[in-house]
C-alpha cells in the first residue's frame, strides 16, 4: 500500500473528522486572535489593515494551510518524517526536511515565550476571580471590576507583575505544566479531549461577551473603525505586519499543521477542512475586535494602546461597565482557553519529532522539550526585571534594542516562520509529485489549479517580501 492508505506510524490519530477540525481551530485560535490582532488593528488604524489582512488569509494563508495538511496526511508521521516521505515519493532531495527542522525549532522557541505571555493572562484571570469573589461577598455580584481603583493603580498591576520574577515564574510554570500534561497524554486522549471540551466553551463565552459588548458598548463605532479603510494608512510596514500576522494566526510555518495533519484518518476531505479552519480563525479575530473595541470606545479609551491594550486598557474599561467584574473574569478565562489549545499544538511539534525521529516515548519527549522551553521562558521573563538590560542579538540592527522575550518573538516571527512558509510553498508548488497531490487532496480540477498557482507564484513572492523587509526594514 502507498503511504496514503496506511495507518499513522505512531499508531496515534484523531477519532473523527470533527476532532481534527476542533483541534486545528484550537491551534489556530489563540493569543494571536485575541491579543495580537486587536493590538495590531488598533495601532494600524483599523480598516485598511483589516481588509488587507483578510486578503492575506485567503490568498496566502489558505493555500499554505492546505499544503501543510497535505504533507501531514501524505506522510503520516512527525513533520520531518512526513516531508521526507513526500520528498521520496516525488523523487526530490531529502534535504527538503530542513524546513521541517526549522519549523520544529521555531515551534519549540515560540512555546517558550507564548507560555510566559499566557502566564500574564493567568494572573489576570486570578485578579478578576478574586475581584468577583469580593463582589459576591459584598452582595453586589454585578458591579464593575476593581471598584474604586484609579487608572494608574490598574495600570500598575502589569508593571508590578513584570517587576516580580517569582510571580512571573509561578504563572509560567503553571501554564507550561498544564500544556505538558495534556501533550503527554497523547493525541486522542489529551489533545483531542482538551479541544473537544474547551473549544465549545470558548465559542459560548466569545458570543456571550460579544453580545454584552454590543449591549453596553458602541458597536457601530467599533465596526466603522474596523471596516472603514483609510488606504493612506496601508504603508509597507503595515502590509508586512498584516502578512506576518496571517501566518502566525493560522499557525503556519512551524510545521504544527503538518503534525496535526499527520493524525488525520483516511477519507477526510482536506480542501473543505482547510477552508473551515481559515474561516473560523478569521471570524474569531474579527469577533475579538468587535468584542474589545466597543468596550474600549464606550469609555473613551485609546484603541492604539499597543500590546497593553488587553492588560491595561481593557481592565480599566471593565471598571466602568455594569457587571464588569464578572465579564472581566470570563474574558480572561476565554483568552486562557484559547492560549492553551494553541500552546499544546506548539509543544506537540517537537514532541512528535522526539517520538518519530529519536524513538523516545511520548512522556520523555514531552518532558524534554516542554522542560527545555520552560527554561528558555525563564530567560524571557527575567528580561522584564533582573535582565532588563540584556539585548541578546544586539549586534544585529533590527534587534539592537530588543529585550529577551521580544527577541525570541521577533526572530521566530520575522525570520523562521516566513522562511518555513516560503520553503513549504516552493516544495509543494514546484517539487511535490502532482499525482500524489491530486490523489491525497481530492480537489476538483479548477480548485487544484488555483491552489497550485497560488502556491507556486503568489505565496513565494509575497512571503519572500515579508522575509526581506523583516530582515532589512531600511528598505521600506
Ligand atoms: N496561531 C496561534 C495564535 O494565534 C499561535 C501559534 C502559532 C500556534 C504557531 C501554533 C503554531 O495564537
Amino acid at each position: 500500500a502507498t503511504s496514503t492508505t496506511t495507518e499513522t506510524t505512531t499508531g496515534e490519530g484523531w477519532s473523527s473528522r470533527s476532532a481534527f477540525v476542533l483541534a486545528a481551530i484550537g491551534a489556530a485560535v489563540g493569543l494571536g486572535n485575541l491579543w495580537r490582532f486587536p493590538t495590531l488593528a488598533g495601532e494600524s488604524g483599523g480598516g485598511a489593515f483589516v481588509i488587507f489582512y483578510i486578503g492575506c488569509v485567503f490568498l496566502l494563508g489558505l493555500p499554505l494551510l492546505l499544503a501543510e495538511i497535505f504533507i501531514g496526511r501524505a506522510g503520516q508521521t512527525d513533520a520531518i518524517g512526513s516531508i521526507r516521505r513526500v520528498a521520496e515519493e516525488s523523487n526530490v532531495s531529502k534535504g527538503w526536511v530542513s524546513f521541517g527542522a526549522i519549523g520544529a525549532l521555531a515551534a519549540f522557541l515560540i512555546v517558550s515565550f507564548y507560555s510566559v505571555v499566557a502566564g500574564w493572562v493567568l494572573y489576570y484571570a486570578g485578579v478578576f476571580a478574586a475581584d468577583f469573589g469580593s463582589a459576591v461577598a459584598a452582595g453586589d455580584p454585578f458591579r464593575g471590576a476593581l471598584e474604586g481603583q484609579s487608572q494608574d493603580e490598574i495600570a500598575n498591576r502589569l508593571t508590578n507583575l513584570f517587576a516580580s520574577p517569582s510571580l512571573l515564574l509561578g504563572m509560567h510554570f503553571a501554564f507550561m505544566g498544564g500544556t505538558l500534561f495534556i501533550v503527554a497524554r497523547g493525541v486522542s486522549g489529551g489533545i483531542e479531549k482538551a479541544a473537544t471540551w474547551l473549544m465549545p466553551a470558548f465559542f459560548v463565552l466569545l458570543i456571550g461577551i460579544t453580545i454584552y459588548g454590543a449591549v453596553v458598548g458602541d458597536v457601530s463605532e467599533a465596526a466603522a473603525f474596523l471596516f472603514t479603510p483609510d488606504w493612506s494608512r496601508l504603508t509597507p510596514e503595515v502590509m508586512n505586519s498584516a502578512l506576518g500576522q496571517a501566518l502566525f494566526s493560522l499557525s503556519l510555518g512551524v510545521a504544527g499543521i503538518i503534525t496535526y495533519g499527520s493524525y488525520i484518518r483516511e477519507g477526510t476531505p482536506l480542501g473543505s477542512t482547510a477552508v473551515t479552519i481559515a474561516i473560523a480563525d478569521t471570524a474569531v479575530a474579527l469577533i475579538a475586535g468587535l468584542m474589545i473595541f466597543p468596550i474600549v470606545f464606550a469609555v473613551g479609551l485609546d484603541p492604539a494602546a499597543g500590546p497593553t491594550l488587553v492588560f491595561q486598557t481593557l481592565p480599566f474599561a471593565f471598571e466602568a461597565m455594569p457587571a464588569g467584574s464578572l465579564i472581566g473574569l470570563l474574558f480572561f478565562i476565554l483568552v486562557l482557553v484559547a492560549a492553551i489549545t494553541s500552546s499544546i499544538s506548539l509543544l506537540e511539534v517537537p514532541t512528535a519529532y522526539g517520538i518519530g525521529e529519536l524513538g523516545w516515548s511520548r512522556t520523555t519527549s514531552a518532558l524534554v522539550f516542554g522542560g527545555g522551553a520552560f527554561l528558555i521562558g525563564i530567560a524571557c521573563l527575567l528580561g522584564y526585571n533582573v535582565w532588563s538590560d540584556v539585548r541578546p542579538l544586539s549586534f544585529w540592527p533590527i534587534f539592537a534594542d530588543t529585550d529577551i522575550l521580544d527577541t525570541v518573538d521577533g526572530f521566530t516571527g520575522k525570520i523562521m516562520l516566513p522562511l518555513g512558509a516560503l520553503l513549504t510553498s516552493i516544495f509543494i508548488g514546484w517539487k511535490a509529485d502532482r499525482r500524489l497531490l491530486e490523489t491525497t487532496t481530492q480537489l476538483s480540477a479548477p480548485a487544484f489549479a488555483l491552489w497550485r498557482f497560488l502556491l507556486a507564484w503568489l505565496c513565494p513572492l509575497a512571503v519572500a517580501i515579508i522575509l526581506v523587509t523583516g530582515l532589512f526594514p531600511s528598505l521600506l
